[in-house]
C-alpha cells in the first residue's frame, strides 16, 4: 500500500498564512492587533528555543508581542502579579507561561490565575471543562493541531476507531475529548491507553486512527498496526546517531517499519510539531477577534 506522508509543515504554513491575512484585515477594520504575552523563567535551553520560535512567528503575523524574562528565583507572587497585569491589559489577548516553572512555584496556581479567555495554551481547567462539554473555548495547541491535520488531510473521523496512547493533560486527554465530540471533524469512537495496559498492542491493532503520545522512541512497529490505518505520531525523542550532531530526532512510531502498511502517517520532525505553533497563533488571533 502507498503510504501518504502528511506534511505538517506545509499545512501549518497554510494556517499561518490564513492567520496573517485575518490579522491584517482585523487591524484594517477595527485597529486591533492580536497581542501575545509570554513569561519565560530561568534559562532552560529547550524553553529558550520554543519561546524564540513563538516570538519569530508572532513577528511574522504582525502581532503585538511582549516577552518578560525572569530569573529562576522569581517568587510565586511576582508571577501572579504579572499575570494579573496582563489579564487587565486590553492590548494582550493571549498569555503564555512557558513551562516548566521552577519547583518552588505552584504551576496549578499559576495556570488557574490566567483569564480563561486569554489562556492560549488551553490548560486552564475552565477551558478543559468547556472542551469536554463541547462548548467553545481555548483548545490546547497540540491536540487542536492534530484534529486540524486530520481534517485538512481528508481523513474521515466519523465512526472511526481512534486509539490514543498516552493520557497527559497536554496531549492524550484533550485529543481524546476532542475526537469523540458529536461534530464535524470528530464523532469518533475513542479508546485511551496508558502504561497500565497489559498488552497495549491489542488496542493499537484495532485502530483506524492511531495517535501516539508516549515519549518512547520507535515504540510502534509494523506488527502493531492495522493495515490501512492513519498514524499521528506526536512523540519527540532524541536518540544517538552516527551523524555530525551525534543525535537525531525520532517519533514514537518506527516510521520505516510502518511505511507500506499504514495509509497515512505524520513524520517526525515535520508532522505534528509545526502544527502546535500554528494553532497558538490561531488561538491568539481568535481571542483578539472575540
Ligand atoms: N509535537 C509536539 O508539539 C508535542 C507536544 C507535546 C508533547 N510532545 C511529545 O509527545 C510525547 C508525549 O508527551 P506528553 O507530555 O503528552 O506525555 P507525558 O506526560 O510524557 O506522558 C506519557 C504518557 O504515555 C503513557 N505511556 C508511557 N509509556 C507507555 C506505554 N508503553 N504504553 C502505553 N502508554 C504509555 C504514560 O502513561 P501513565 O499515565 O500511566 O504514566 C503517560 O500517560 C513526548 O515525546 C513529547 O516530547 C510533542
Amino acid at each position: 500500500m502507498m503510504t501518504k506522508i502528511i506534511d505538517g509543515k506545509q499545512i501549518a504554513n497554510k494556517i499561518k498564512e490564513e492567520v496573517r491575512e485575518q490579522t491584517a484585515s482585523l487591524y484594517k477594520s477595527k485597529g486591533i492587533k492580536p497581542g501575545l504575552a509570554i513569561l519565560l523563567v530561568g534559562n532552560d535551553p529547550a524553553s529558550e528555543s520554543y519561546v524564540r520560535s513563538k516570538e519569530r512567528n508572532s513577528e511574522n503575523m504582525d502581532f503585538h508581542f511582549v516577552m518578560e524574562r525572569r530569573d529562576s528565583n522569581i517568587t510565586e507572587d511576582e508571577v501572579l502579579n504579572l499575570i494579573d497585569q496582563w489579564n487587565n491589559d486590553d492590548e494582550i489577548h493571549g498569555i503564555l507561561i512557558q513551562l516548566p516553572l521552577p519547583k518552588h512555584i505552584d504551576e496549578n496556581k499559576v495556570l488557574t490565575r490566567l483569564d480563561p479567555d486569554k489562556d492560549v495554551d488551553g490548560f486552564h481547567p475552565i477551558n478543559l471543562g468547556r472542551l469536554v462539554v463541547g462548548l467553545d473555548g481555548m483548545v490546547p495547541c497540540t491536540p487542536a493541531g492534530i484534529v486540524e491535520l486530520l481534517k485538512r488531510s481528508n481523513v474521515e473521523t466519523k465512526g472511526k476507531h481512534v486509539v490514543v496512547l498516552g493520557r497527559s493533560n497536554i496531549v492524550g486527554k484533550p485529543v481524546a475529548n476532542l475526537l469523540y465530540q458529536k461534530r464535524e471533524g470528530a464523532n469518533s469512537i475513542v479508546t485511551i491507553c496508558h502504561s497500565a495496559a497489559e498488552d497495549v498492542f491489542q488496542y493499537t491493532k484495532q485502530a483506524d486512527i492511531l495517535i501516539v503520545a508516549i515519549g518512547s522512541a520507535n515504540f510502534i512497529k509494523e506488527e502493531h498496526i492495522k493495515e490501512g490505518c492513519t498514524i499521528i505520531d506526536v512523540g519527540i525523542n532524541r536518540i544517538d546517531a552516527d551523524n555530525e550532531k551525534g543525535y537525531e530526532i525520532v517519533g514514537d512510531v518506527d516510521f520505516n517499519s510502518v511505511i507500506g502498511k499504514a495509509s497515512a502517517i505524520t513524520p517526525v520532525p515535520g508532522g505534528v510539531g509545526p502544527m502546535t505553533i500554528a494553532m497558538l497563533m490561531s488561538n491568539t488571533y481568535k481571542s483578539a477577534a472575540k
